[in-house]
């Protein structure tokens, strides 16, 4: 495995691939979830690139950037582990040199849940996956379903944008209590921690009430509410039903939705996400 940490390598490398390239974006703290992703597309292609880039411009001036975790010798660890052969590892001034000043803009996917409650988030999200997709010049481009809305909206970005990329969605890797792993969850307490699965189960209550019938969304919302205050320390962000492409809010459950939840657990900020449908076993 190789490491790469300027653009100019980078194509140095790009250009001595023959066969197909499988690209897993990372902001690193690596785990099961971002572990599985790597493992499809070393699968699936002839060369896999890894990158991991905490990027700056997704992160809202109140958020996390600082001490988002950066445990680098570990997350190449993982990448050679799981059959990467390139982590791409650029500085910040490699993704964004002095004088950067153009950016994305994916217009309607982004409107609601994480976009609302963060914005800005998804032009920082766009931005920074079409640079590194225009460097790795990708035939697959691997994204996890954990975050629902950014694979739909990185979805209308190549479609719209002509990018010769492939967009594989992968499910989401759920730890205990079906917990969705994610690089936050280092920041729970052990208390907050067994509290965490709440919000899964409470997703997964509602996914069975729409299986057998239930087709009101104001009405799934409440059922939502009613179960997730029921455990100490949430603060709910958002609770939507949405369509699983254009992710628009629906007026009525009558075919296949996904539901998407965001709540802060003490200073944690969680977001989960299943499909579910009249009829469909949740999930
Ligand atoms: P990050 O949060 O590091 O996630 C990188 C990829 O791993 C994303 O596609 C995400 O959906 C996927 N992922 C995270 N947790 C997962 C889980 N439990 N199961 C399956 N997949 C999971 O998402 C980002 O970084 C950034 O926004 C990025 C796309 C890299 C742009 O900066």
């Amino acid at each position: 495995m190789e490491l790469i940490q300027t653009k100019k390598e980078l194509r140095e490398f790009r250009n001595g691939v023959r066969g197909s390239l499988g690209f897993v974006p990372t902001m690193g703290a690596l785990h099961e979830g971002h572990a599985a992703l790597i493992r499809q597309s070393a699968g699936e292609n002839e060369r896999t690139v890894v990158s991991i880039f905490v990027n700056p411009m997704q992160f809202g001036p109140r958020e996390d950037l600082a001490k988002y975790p950066r445990p680098f010798e570990r997350d190449l660890d993982i990448c050679r582990e799981t059959g990467a052969n390139v982590v791409y590892a650029p500085d910040h001034a490699d993704i964004y040199p002095a004088g950067f000043g153009s950016t994305v803009e994916v217009s309607g996917v982004g409107n609601h849940w994480c976009g609302a409650s963060r914005p800005g988030h998804f032009v920082g999200v766009a931005t920074v996956v079409l640079k590194l997709l225009n460097r790795v010049q990708a035939d697959r481009l691997y994204l996890g379903q954990k975050d629902a809305q950014q694979a739909a909206l990185l979805d209308k970005m190549v479609l719209d944008l002509d990018l010769e990329t492939e967009v594989v969605v992968c499910p989401t890797i759920r730890g205990a209590g079906g917990l969705a792993l994610s690089s936050r969850n280092q920041y729970l307490s052990p208390g907050e921690k067994a509290a965490a699965p709440a919000l899964y189960r409470a997703l997964m209550e509602c996914g069975r009430q729409i299986k057998m019938g239930q087709t009101s969304p104001q009405k799934i919302a409440e059922i939502f509410q009613g179960l997730l205050p029921g455990y100490d320390g949430w603060r709910l962000d958002y609770f939507g039903v949405a369509d699983p492409v254009t992710m628009s809010p629906v007026p009525v459950i009558d075919r296949k939705v996904r539901l998407l939840a965001a709540a802060f657990l003490g200073t944690t900020r969680l977001i989960d996400n299943i499909s579910a449908g009249p009829g469909l076993e949740p999930g």
